[in-house]
């Protein structure tokens, strides 16, 4: 396990005595996904998984303490939060109070620049901007094992916006405390690859099933589970030898049949889980079409219609323009490498 020093990013720049932190997280797309968990009350995986944090769709999240603050208040873009998203960010802070021994109410204010909830992991930007926001205006000072593992608890792909670059989030061994422990994530270092990745925005609606509701039935129902989960063991492998080589064509397509292999298991669950649309199929035969040209791309979908194409940063104006073209009315954001989650300098008291 990591025991690195205190993370500076996961630090108020003044002293906290009850006031405010503004923590900045961006999403990550996973090349190597996380899906199933061994404990859904600590959010615990089942599989390693493996991302990238992304330079585009920041969340900035500020947390507030006072005296003025009864109750807890949650604002999403400008709205109050309602029901489940309402719940799980109280539940978060209820996890940061109870290690920091406080029962102060906070006041949450979060700016999503991404679409909330269509598989284009607003949950992991999110959660890693809040963790680090809270932990902060809190006084929690935690190392970044313990900021992650903190993340985690809000989503398990949070707890990998908190690197730059590239993230592994380990599965949990064991039950209880021992499971906790063991999963937690941290960066993985690999400064010589730089590939660009083409967001296709098929659908910004918010996805009819929760991913965690699809995980749960997966892994209960789905006779594919055990085989996927099985194989991404080889996949995690591989792709960490390829990424050390900067082999965008090997990383794509053991990134490619990840993903493939985790909606296979969903296709396979009772009753199904189908987040692909006609659009994201389209898509798909798109991304092969640019193959077959000499255009290495490779696609990774997550829980949501969207499609995530992997290529060398010379191909992505040419990738995305060939994706517009395949579905009418079909819009692209083409990412970078991004930034870990980190506060906001200059706020505190
Ligand atoms: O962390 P959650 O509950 O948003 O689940 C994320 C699951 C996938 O996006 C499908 C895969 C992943 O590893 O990010």
């Amino acid at each position: 396990m990591s025991t690195d020093h205190r993370v500076e990013q996961a630090r108020p720049s003044v002293p906290v005595s009850g006031r405010h932190a503004t923590a900045v997280a961006h999403p990550n797309i996973a090349l190597i996904k996380y899906w199933g968990k061994l404990d859904e009350q600590l959010v615990i995986p089942l599989v390693d998984s493996l991302s990238m944090t992304l330079d585009v769709f920041p969340t900035t999240t500020t947390v507030r303490l006072g005296p003025a603050i009864g109750t807890d208040t949650v604002t999403l873009n400008g709205m109050p939060a309602a029901g489940e998203q309402r719940r799980r960010v109280i539940a978060f802070l209820d996890l940061v109070r109870e290690r920091a021994g406080s029962t102060e109410a906070a006041d949450v204010e979060t700016r999503n620049s991404v679409p909330t909830g269509a598989g284009l992991a607003s949950s992991a930007s999110g959660f890693a901007a809040l963790a680090v926001a809270a932990a902060a205006a809190y006084g929690l000072d935690l190392d970044r094992t313990e900021m992650s593992r903190l993340a985690r608890r809000g989503s398990a792909s949070a707890s990998r916006s908190l690197f730059d670059g590239f993230a592994i989030c380990h599965a949990g061994r064991g039950s209880g405390d021992a499971a906790d422990l063991s999963s937690y994530a941290e960066p993985v270092t690999v400064p010589e690859f730089d590939p660009a990745m083409v967001v296709a925005m098929v659908d910004r609606a918010p996805k009819a099933v929760s991913s965690r509701a699809a995980m749960r039935r997966t892994v209960e129902t789905s006779p594919l589970y055990p085989a996927w989960a099985e194989s991404s063991r080889a996949d995690l492998a591989e792709i960490r030898i390829a990424l050390e080589r900067g082999d965008l064509e090997a990383v794509g397509e053991v990134a490619e049949r990840n993903c493939l292999g985790m909606h296979a298991t969903m296709l396979a669950a009772r009753p199904a889980v189908r987040y692909l649309s006609a659009a994201t199929l389209t898509v798909l035969d798109a991304v092969s079409d640019l193959r077959k040209s000499g255009v290495p791309a490779y696609a990774t979908i997550d829980a949501g219609p969207n499609v995530k194409i992997l290529c060398h940063r010379t191909d992505a104006a040419h990738v995305a323009e060939t994706i517009r073209g395949s579905v009418p009315g079909l819009s692209t954001v083409t990412a970078g490498r991004g930034p870990g989650a980190r506060l906001r300098p200059g706020v505190g008291e």
